[in-house]
């Protein structure tokens, strides 16, 4: 029975962990697939469009990501189970990122830093975690986990999601009916979004300007965008036009709508973006490996499969 390892840069590292933790599996990197009548599994990260169709016996294809899109978006992707990567070593990075980011612009560290650069010791007034309101766009895994984390700070909590949540702490709305008045509550916007065709663009001018500026926070200058979801949903052009003209204060992307980023891209060199190259939440090889074996297990024992992707919510 073999294992087909597809697409991904660190396709060696997960065959390396896939000798020790699936003993008696034939481990194959793509495009070494051999015989192809003898894989029954697939680990994938953006595999070329139509091959895991060729694949006659394939039983179920594992992401090597929390995020599908790279999957679905191949309209001859098989019919079979798509298992996303969900694991406490993914979540507890995103969960670093979020919090290291609202807590970057809550306290002005983008200005520090350029102020650090000329030499400048100047103070810049702040507002306590409690007087800013963060909003969290995806009530799922990752936004759930960060929320909770940002509690422990004391910063005002919200959330918005497709179908209802009840969270701790945390002012819950949904769907496209609500989403206008968790902008309108929000000072740091962060998004944990899959990439839909309806979560597609939904990060350009228009949602930017409908986030506070009410001035009952007035020592932030501005909404922040904090961007760890996928670089499809957010329009860079409209994020570049909103920072010049004052609509946003800062942004933190670790996703692009090209990635690489273009050398190109103004965003680079904005002093208020962070920007990151796609590691918001990077898991270990191991890990991935060790949970792909735990959901073949349970599919070779006939055992339901966890965090099955629906297909027809596309995540
Ligand atoms: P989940 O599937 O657990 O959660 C997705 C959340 O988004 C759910 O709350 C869902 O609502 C909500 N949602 C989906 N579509 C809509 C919509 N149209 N309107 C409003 N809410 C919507 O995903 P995870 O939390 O595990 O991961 C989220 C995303 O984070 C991944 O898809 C991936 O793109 C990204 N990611 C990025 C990483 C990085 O390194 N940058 C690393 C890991 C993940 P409901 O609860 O109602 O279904
Ligand atoms: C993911 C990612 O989806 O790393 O897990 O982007």
């Amino acid at each position: 029975m073999a294992l087909l390892i597809i697409g991904s840069q660190r396709s060696g590292e997960f065959a390396t962990a896939a000798r020790e933790f699936g003993r008696g599996f034939d481990i194959r990197i793509w495009p070494n697939a051999g015989d192809i009548a003898e894989i029954r599994y697939a680990l994938a990260w953006e595999p070329p469009p139509g091959v895991l169709a060729t694949l006659p016996n394939l039983a179920m294809i594992v992401s090597v990501g929390a995020g599908v899109d790279h999957l679905l978006g191949d309209p001859r992707l098989p019919n079979v189970p798509v298992v996303r990567y969900v694991d406490p070593d993914l979540t507890g990075r995103m969960v670093e990122y979020v919090a290291s980011q609202v807590l970057h612009h809550q306290r002005r560290m983008s200005e520090i830093a350029v102020q650090q650069q000329r030499k400048i010791w100047k103070y810049l007034p702040e507002p306590a975690a409690h007087e800013v309101r963060v909003g969290v766009m995806g009530l799922g895994v990752m936004g759930a986990a960060s929320l909770a984390a940002l509690r422990a700070f004391g910063y005002q909590l919200a959330g918005w999601s497709r179908s209802p949540h009840s969270l701790p702490g945390v002012e819950c709305f949904a769907g496209p009916g609500q989403l206008d008045a968790f902008l309108a509550r929000t000072d740091i916007l962060v998004c944990l979004l899959p990439l839909t065709p309806e979560t597609r663009g939904i990060l350009n001018r228009d949602l930017i300007r409908k986030l506070s500026r009410s001035g009952r926070n007035p020592r932030l200058p501005g909404p922040v965008l904090i961007n760890g979801g996928r670089g499809g949903q957010q329009v860079e052009a409209d994020i570049i036009a909103a920072l010049d003209a004052g609509e946003l204060y800062a942004a933190s992307l670790d996703v692009f709508e090209t990635e690489p980023l273009p050398a190109s891209s103004p965003l680079w060199s904005h002093p208020r973006v962070v920007i990151t190259p796609h590691i918001a939440a990077e898991s270990t090889s191991r890990a991935i490996t060790k949970y792909l074996f735990r959901q073949i297990a349970r599919h070779q024992r006939g055992e339901p499969l966890e965090n099955v992707v629906d297909r027809s919510k596309g995540y």
